[in-house]
């Protein structure tokens, strides 16, 4: 007699005896997860459809009959219906019994010449080509505002710092625009994955290619693929989309997490430059003061977890043998993981630096005048010093300023006698004059900034 905790599943049950051990259920089903590729499966289902019928496998009304209850199906899931059932061991198996269920033996035709291998590759390669459009369309909506901002807010200086320590006087839209051109890039690394990776795995079975008269071209073109993969052991195996999918999600999340650092420094006492709007803080349960930049901080934490997501699928795939082994499996969870949690970053990310207030006052209080040290370096080396040297001059200045506890730009004349024409330099030193001197091409001038926003405008044209 076969245990009760066993469940024998439909689908491939012919030739086993025994039904699974209630363990092994819990170990290998996978709807709570795959559920999510539903709505590409059961596009897949009807591309791969209409080529039985080219392949006369079914007939133009059978087609029709599948075709109307694999879209009964999605609808029904889109009402919010509980379609699934405990013994369905994964959505594409939900699907098929849920097709035989409504329309009978004519669902169970449906799988011919596909393999679960090449569905799931197909399934999952859109599932990502449609996400990439999403993530596309948040990172361009952050752009935007990021330009807006770095727009409105032209000519505010700020301290730049490097290693924390203030470095150079710069415009505040000069740090803003730093990262609009950092989203540039992981939006390019987006459009270069979607023209890779825009080859459909359908067709190419479970490894070896259907033995049907299925026509690959068709399919491609009908689930917006520009073409069919050229290898079917190569279409089944490979995860290298998913890896670059997770890789360019972690490149981003890293980028908003070193600015996420940026703003929660920013935000505390010491600096005041930036006031988070209460919708982006949370408050102590202890403290009654506090009001904690807790918006960057999980941007910043959300970070780790992006990247855990890309090593999680890396590690996976390392040790797979060819074609598929059921490892592979487990590459679902870390994309639509990170998929979400970028996702919802980009959000608040974008609707906290909207609502922020930038306290630029704070930030022209905070400039130190060693800030334009190397400003005096330089115009030491117009007036002939050479570069070393008018460093080591410089230097000695901040050395001896230090020690007294003042600026260098105070110390008594008599600590300039090494400073060539030092009464006029010393006028000039100013923090607008400093950014005013960056005017080249990618500089922090005026000008310079302006041709930032120029590019960036040229940019809008992707979405
Ligand atoms: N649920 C499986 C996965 O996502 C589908 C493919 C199963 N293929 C197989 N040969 N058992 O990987």
């Amino acid at each position: 007699m076969k245990s009760q905790k066993q469940i024998k599943n439909g689908m491939w049950s012919g030739r086993f005896e025994n039904g699974m051990a209630k363990s092994m259920v819990d170990l290998s089903f996978s709807l709570d997860v795959d559920k999510e590729l539903l709505e590409e499966d059961i596009q897949g289902s009807l591309a791969h459809g209409k080529a039985l019928v080219e392949a006369k496998v079914l007939s133009g009304q059978e087609y029709s009959k599948i075709a109307g209850a694999l879209h009964g199906i999605l609808s029904d899931a889109k009402k919010g219906k509980n379609i699934w059932k405990s013994t369905d061991e994964d959505v594409h198996m939900a699907v098929e019994r849920i097709l035989t269920e409504k329309i009978g033996i004519l669902g169970k035709k449906i799988h011919t010449g596909r393999s679960r291998n090449d569905q799931v590759a197909t399934d999952f390669k859109l599932y990502m080509r449609n996400r990439t459009k999403d993530i596309l369309d948040s990172l361009f909506k952050l752009q935007k505002t990021i330009y807006n901002l770095a727009e409105k807010h032209a000519g505010r200086l700020m301290p730049g710092y490097t290693h924390l320590q203030q470095a150079q006087p710069i415009q505040f839209s000069h740090y803003l625009m730093s990262l609009f051109f950092a989203l540039e890039r992981d939006k390019k690394r987006f459009c270069n994955l979607l023209s890779l990776h825009s080859e459909c795995p359908l067709g190419s079975g479970a490894i070896a290619g259907s033995a049907f008269a299925y026509n690959r071209k068709a399919v491609a073109k009908n689930l917006g693929f520009e073409s069919v993969s050229a290898n079917s052991i190569d279409a089944i195996s490979h995860r290298d989309m998913a890896l670059e999918f997770l890789n360019n999600i972690a490149i981003i999340g890293s980028s908003l997490s070193r600015y996420a650092e940026d703003m929660v420094i920013w935000s505390s006492s010491e600096f005041g430059f930036l006031t988070l709007h209460d919708k982006f803080s949370s408050g102590s349960s202890m403290m009654p003061q506090k009001k904690n930049p807790d918006s960057m901080e999980l941007i910043r934490g959300k970070a780790g977890r992006l990247i855990g997501n890309y090593t999680a699928m890396f590690t996976l795939v390392k040790g797979a043998p060819l074609t598929y082994s059921r490892d592979l499996q487990e590459d679902k969870a870390p994309v639509f993981d990170s998929t979400k949690t970028i996702l919802i970053c980009l959000q608040v990310f974008k609707e906290a630096l909207e609502s922020a207030k930038w306290n630029f006052d704070a930030m022209e209080k905070k400039m130190l005048p060693a800030l334009l040290a190397t400003d005096l370096a330089d115009l030491l080396v117009e007036s002939g010093v050479p570069f070393r040297d008018a460093h080591h001059i410089v230097g000695n200045l901040v050395g001896i300023a230090a020690k007294q506890g003042v600026d260098f730009t105070e110390l008594p004349d008599e600590f300039w006698k090494d400073v060539p024409k030092a009464k006029n330099l010393r006028k000039k030193l100013t923090y607008a004059f400093s950014v005013s001197r960056r005017n080249i091409e990618g500089g922090t001038g005026e000008k310079a900034l302006r041709e930032q926003l120029r590019k960036a405008r040229d940019f809008f044209h992707y979405i």
